[in-house]
């Protein structure tokens, strides 16, 4: 071999070797690299992002729902969402001696009235209790709902029957399922002696038995069904009926017998 030709080899081996080398270190260093590459591409998929991503679409699908919902009509407040915005000034804290939400002992003379009279005592107003709460624009229909929240608290259920959904698709005026639930516990609880005469139960529809009774006033009656008087048993002896289902049958009774 030429001096030359020596030359030459020694560099092409030098620059294939340096070439190795190079390419060695670019697979290394590829490798090194891949872990945080993918890492980017995943952080599309990382729930944060997404959460982070929601949070920016959010305001454009609450402008969404905030449409639907005026377009829904003022009847689908629930109980609830009214006291809150409207009764829980007075009726949460019990501001201007209002009676509390949940307080059995506030609310139980009341119910002796019948869910009736409370419920136009909420719409008309009574004493410190202004009419609808001071809020004209609620319903009827909205203050049973609210109303019948509120005594839901206290353990009377359904005292304005089905919630308004269920009363609009089936128009049955309010006055005659009042009447229809006291016909119905009449039936169920106190025929037995007040259809018959029984145990000297007065009868019902029989005036004359009934006059000095009524002449007593509601509440000394609703009082007397509900705790008993000598031979008549407290509630007609069925303790499991609510308050307001006994005193809508003494109403029913009364009626029949006026
Ligand atoms: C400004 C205070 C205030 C607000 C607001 C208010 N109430 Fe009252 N509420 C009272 C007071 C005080 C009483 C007790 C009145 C009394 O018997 O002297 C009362 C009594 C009642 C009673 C019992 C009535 C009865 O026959 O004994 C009901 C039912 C009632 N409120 C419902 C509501 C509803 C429903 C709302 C909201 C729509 C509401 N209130 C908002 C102050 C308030
Ligand atoms: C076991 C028989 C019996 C049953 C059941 C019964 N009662 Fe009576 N009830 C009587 C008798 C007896 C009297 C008369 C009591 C007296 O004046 O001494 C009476 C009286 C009454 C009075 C008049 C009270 C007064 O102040 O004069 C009312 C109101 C009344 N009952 C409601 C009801 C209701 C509501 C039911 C059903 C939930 C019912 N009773 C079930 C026997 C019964």
């Amino acid at each position: 071999m030429s001096e030359q030709e020596d030359t030459f080899v020694r560099t092409f081996s030098l620059v294939l070797g340096m070439l190795v080398v190079f390419m060695i270190l670019i697979i290394f260093a590829a490798r090194l690299v891949a872990p945080a590459v993918e890492n980017a591409a995943d952080r599309g998929r990382d729930p944060m992002k997404v959460a982070a991503m929601l949070e920016n679409i959010e305001p454009l699908g609450q402008v969404a729902v905030g449409e639907a919902g005026a377009a829904a009509p003022q009847a689908a407040r629930s109980g609830k969402e009214i006291f809150d915005a409207v009764c829980a000034a007075c009726h949460a804290t019990g501001a201007l001696n209002a009676p509390k939400l949940g307080d059995q002992e506030a609310w139980a003379p009341r119910i002796k009235q019948g869910a009736k009279h409370i419920l136009e005592d909420a719409i008309n107003g009574i004493r410190a209790m202004p009419p609808r709460g001071g809020d004209p624009s609620l319903t009827d229909d909205d203050m049973k709902a609210v109303v019948g929240y509120m005594l839901e608290k206290v353990g009377v259920k359904d005292a304005y029957g089905a919630p308004a959904p269920k009363a609009s698709a089936a128009p049955a005026p309010a006055a005659s399922a009042d009447a229809g639930k006291g016909k119905q516990v009449y039936e169920q609880a106190c025929f037995a002696c007040h259809g018959t005469g029984a145990a000297g139960a007065p009868k019902l529809g029989d005036k004359a038995a009934w006059k000095a009774r009524i002449a007593q006033g509601a509440d000394a009656l609703n009082d007397h069904a509900l705790k008993g008087l000598n031979a008549m048993p407290a509630k007609g002896g069925r303790p499991d009926l609510a308050d307001v289902d006994v005193v809508a049958a003494v109403d029913y009774m009364v009626g029949k017998s006026k």
